[in-house]
């Protein structure tokens, strides 16, 4: 049987295709403040803000590429049992190859009714504007999991990484609970990477096993990954 490997990534795997990483920027997302576009008080009270902040990062992720640390996780495959739980909202993981993604926070690429969650529609890069509505006639919204919703996919994914027999994490700050709370969830015998350009080296020693690369996404996954496959 394959060894499972569970990887966790944030909006880190993504910066070296081009899309800007969510802390680091004097608290600002592309020019906007986090709590205005991405919860839902924000929706509530404009609207119009949200649905123009995601057409613009659904045009930015539609014309980004999958960099080497997406290329290279999706290579794992050859050999590994491979789950992907993914922060991010962009495709960049299925262009780059993998084919167990779990998105927890959701996808660019997919409109849902604002009166029954379950409706899901795939729009690809296009926009979503105001008036834009479902078959039953509510507005369309994103379909991503803001500050102040519940992560459907949380228990799925915890029990994911609980299976894992390899466990990396790469380019996320940990600071967006509950997905940081996973790195608890995997079995203290797992092998665990972390790699980041900034990891909280004191807090990720204390996790048995771990092993920090401080290290960009396609320098530090490539290494750890030539390693797992010759190993
Ligand atoms: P953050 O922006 O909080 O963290 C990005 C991490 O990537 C940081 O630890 C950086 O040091 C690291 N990093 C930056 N560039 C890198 C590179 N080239 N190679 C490796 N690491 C790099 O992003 P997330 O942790 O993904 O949620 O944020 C979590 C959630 O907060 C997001 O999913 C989003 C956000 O608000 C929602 O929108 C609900």
């Amino acid at each position: 049987m394959k060894q499972k490997i569970v990887v966790l990534t944030g909006a880190g795997i993504s910066a070296e295709s081009g899309i800007q990483t969510f802390r680091g920027a004097g608290g600002l997302w592309n020019g906007y403040n986090v709590m205005e576009v991405a919860s839902i008080d924000g929706w509530h009270k404009n609207p119009k803000l949200v649905l123009d902040f995601y057409n613009l990062r659904r045009a930015d992720a539609a014309n980004a590429q999958p960099n080497l640390a997406h290329t290279e996780l999706a290579r794992l495959e050859q050999k590994y049992d491979v789950t992907i739980i993914t922060q991010n909202v962009d495709d960049l993981h299925e262009r780059g190859g993998s084919t167990k993604v779990l998105h927890l926070h959701g996808k660019l690429r997919e409109a849902r009714s604002t009166q029954n969650e379950q409706l899901v529609y795939d729009i690809g890069a296009n926009a979503i504007e105001l008036g834009d509505i479902c078959e039953m006639g509510s507005q369309l919204r994103p379909n991503i999991v803001w500050f102040g919703e519940m992560v459907p996919l949380m228990e799925t994914a915890s029990h994911e990484v609980s299976q894992a027999d390899i466990f990396i994490i790469v380019g996320t700050s940990l600071l967006v609970y509950p997905a940081a709370s996973l790195v608890h969830y995997a079995p203290k015998t797992a092998q665990k990477y972390i790699i980041d350009i900034a990891p909280d080296e004191r807090e990720m020693k204390r996790i048995p096993n771990m092993h920090v690369i401080a290290n960009k996404a396609s320098l530090g996954v490539s290494q750890v990954v030539e390693q797992l496959m010759n190993g």
